[in-house]
């Protein structure tokens, strides 16, 4: 509903705006009908103009209106404070002069002769009071387009200052210009001016404003010039509300040591010692693989196959993974997503390590502490890194063994020129179960696009855990599909009936998964008209550590939003985390045993998985509604246009961590930010000059 009408809101002034410079046209050309009677006509045209543009605006003020009744005021306090008013300022002024102003010219030409109009009427018709405030309502929509595009949010007069000061010089300007116009209109030598001055005229101002214009593009291009080496430290830190933390250089000055010790990530380790239970190698190496229909891809892979391959491992193990690069020129990084493991175990260039370059090694070491579905992926250029296929899946049993005899993981991914694939199934993929049999089907979502559509068809199942976290009494469900966000795991069970079970990526029957007890048979049709499964009020309460009422040591807010503006040089549709992109987006500080609240708030067009590194959230509430439903524990959150989340965490896993959009376009892009703990420093560097490009 947010979209709707936000998009009908936009709709609206843009419409407004349009027509107000035809509207405005009529106006400032009434001064020149050459008969009463054109005049005449043209005093109703304008009117009927007036009563069209008033209704436009009334449909922008109505979808503000129904903002404010379904949502709080972040979503459209500048809406109502700053667009409208700024459209509506000029309207009024239509009906308050011009209208009445058309009236009287109206009256004084009713005779409609067809001689040229006296001069005490041209003088009317060139009035200020009548021309201006059309011509105005196009600056007012333009302005209030502006500031759709560039949110004031959060408020700072210095964002709103400049083009405001501007509006009013645009409205003294035209003022000063129409009220000379007027004077001119009485002498009886008033003409037009000749049509070649008039263009050497438009051709002027249109000159200086694309110089203006210019100057401005060129200092942004600058001001916005990423920095060619940074520190994770260095960041406009966010206290929530909690005390103040020492220990950090903030802004890129000196690290203080008034925290007393300084820990550097490269302490924060798993076991270093020990013999591990599991080990892996990952190489990181470039090939052409085949997908199931036969069609190659010139992937990025590990140890030549897409997705990597599977690493699997029980609870409570310890595991040693030694990721070797082979030939990606940028480099790669293991990052375990959703696994919360000790912080120089996350793999994040720049931040936890430097990225692995060819002929080098690292390896990971950390004890596989929760259980459940998760994937790894490089952290390293990740926007093309996990396009070309460097990720895989990751599970951990529980200690005594799963509970289902069949174990089949559904990892989706979009190929560059292909398209969908489950693995390295681009067809449909067929597997033989027998009736009885107990199945976990793991739903992965690996696309950069923001969330798929899966049904499961012919049986019906349970969501037995979400982002690797098993759900408490999680009841029957049919006739409902699962969303599953970029990031994001979905694991449902179910019992293997005798008939033909069907896995549906994207609602269709081409890309899926057939399971049957031969693995023959026909797909049978995905389930239409089925509702989407909500996390919100399913399964059976449980106790959490924390929740709605518990005293928080901080609380945050994000507010995600859109935003035109350069970023890096170049001028861009922004995902702004409160209003900013990395490196000026909040950096969120903890100490170590807060208990922290976080608000989230999508305030944009497009949604946006938000995926915290090192810890789970519980999600306390969506959209004003407590989750009333099994505890939902998180770390990849969908939050779509409109959408309100306040989720909570334990700050029991010192670091410094990620807090990122994983649509990674919109990573790549700057949506990302981080959670900084006290007295944690990093000896590494991320920029253009450096090995280190996490995004
Ligand atoms: Cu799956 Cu920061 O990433
Ligand atoms: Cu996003």
């Amino acid at each position: 509903m947010y979209f709707q009408l936000f998009l009908f809101e936009l709709l609206g002034l843009l419409l407004l705006l349009v027509l107000s410079l035809f509207a405005g046209r009529t106006a400032s050309n009434l001064v020149f009908a050459p008969s009463a009677t054109v005049l005449h006509k043209r005093s109703w045209r304008l009117m009927l103009w007036s009563v069209i543009l008033t209704l436009i605006l009334a449909e922008a003020f109505l979808c503000v209106l129904l903002m404010i009744e379904d949502y709080d005021a972040v979503f459209w306090k500048d809406r109502l404070f700053l667009h409208l008013p700024l459209a509506a300022l000029p309207l009024t002024a239509v009906w308050a002069g011009s209208l009445p102003k058309l009236l009287k010219l109206r009256r004084k030409t009713a005779s409609r002769t067809e001689v040229p109009p006296r001069p005490d009427l041209r003088g009317m018709a060139a009035e200020p009071g009548l021309v201006v405030p059309f011509r105005m309502t196009s600056v007012g929509a333009a302005a209030a387009l502006y500031f759709t595009f560039v949110p004031a949010l959060p408020f700072r007069w210095a964002d709103v200052i400049v083009p405001l000061a501007l509006y009013a010089a645009v409205w003294a300007a035209l003022w000063t210009a129409h009220e000379r116009r007027c004077l001119k209109a009485g002498d009886a030598s008033f003409a037009r001016r000749p049509r070649g001055v008039r263009a050497l005229r438009a051709a002027a101002a249109a000159g200086a404003v694309l110089v203006v214009a210019g100057l401005g593009v060129f200092a942004a291009q600058a001001s916005t010039r990423l920095p060619a080496s940074m520190d994770m430290m260095a960041g406009v830190p966010d206290y929530g509300g909690g005390p103040v933390l020492a220990g950090h250089a903030h802004g890129g000055g000196a690290v203080t040591a008034a925290a007393g010790a300084l820990t550097p990530v490269t302490e924060l380790t798993g076991p270093r010692t020990g013999t591990p239970d599991r080990r892996f190698t990952l190489t990181a190496e470039q090939a052409a693989v085949r997908l199931s229909s036969g069609r190659t891809v010139q992937a990025w892979t590990f140890n030549g196959s897409i997705p990597g391959p599977e690493l699997r491992m029980r609870e409570g193990e310890l595991v040693e993974v030694t990721l070797v690069n082979k030939d990606i020129e940028g480099g790669v990084t293991l990052h375990w997503h959703g696994l919360d493991v000790p912080n120089a175990e996350d793999g994040v260039a720049g931040a936890t390590q430097n990225a692995v370059l060819p002929g080098q090694t690292h390896t990971y070491r950390f004890l596989a502490e929760q259980t459940g579905t998760f994937w790894y992926h490089t952290h390293q250029h990740s926007l093309e890194g996990v396009q070309k296929g460097l990720f895989g899946t990751l599970i951990v049993e529980p200690k005594e063994g799963l509970a289902e005899a069949r174990d089949i993981t559904a990892i989706t991914h979009v190929w560059d020129d292909i398209g969908f694939a489950i693995g390295d199934h681009d067809t449909v993929q067929r597997e033989s179960i027998a009736p009885g049999t107990q199945v976990r089907l793991r739903l992965i979502n690996t696309d950069n696009w923001v969330r798929q559509k899966y049904t499961l068809t012919g049986v019906p199942f349970r969501v037995a855990a979400i982002d690797g976290v098993e759900l408490n009494e999680p009841g029957l469900l049919t006739d409902t599909h699962l969303e599953v966000t970029t990031g994001g795991r979905y694991d449902l069970t179910f019992t293997m009936p005798e008939t033909p079970v069907f896995l549906s990526v994207l609602g269709g029957k081409k890309i899926g998964i057939l399971i049957s007890p031969d693995g023959q048979g026909d797909i049978p049709a995905p389930a239409k008209n089925t509702k989407a499964f909500d996390p919100v009020n399913y399964g059976k309460p449980a106790a959490t550590p924390f929740g709605l009422n518990t005293d928080y040591d901080r609380e945050f807010t994000v507010v995600l939003d859109n935003k035109l503006g350069f970023y890096n040089g170049s001028l861009d549709f922004q995902y702004t985390m409160n209003g900013k992109l990395f490196p000026d987006s909040p950096m969120f500080m903890v100490r170590e045993g807060d208990l922290v609240r976080t608000t989230i708030i999508n305030r944009g067009a497009v949604d946006h998985p938000m995926h915290l590194h090192g810890h789970h959230v519980l999600v306390l509430s969506k959209n004003g509604k407590p989750v009333t439903g099994t505890p939902w524990w998180s770390d990849t959150l969908d939050v779509q246009p409109g959408d309100t989340y306040v989720v909570a965490f334990a700050a029991n896993n010192p670091g410094i961590w990620m807090d990122h959009c994983h649509n990674l376009d919109h990573a790549a892009a700057g949506m990302s930010m981080h959670l900084m703990y006290e007295g944690v420093v990093t000896p590494f560097k991320m920029g253009i000059e450096t090995v280190n490009h996490p995004e």
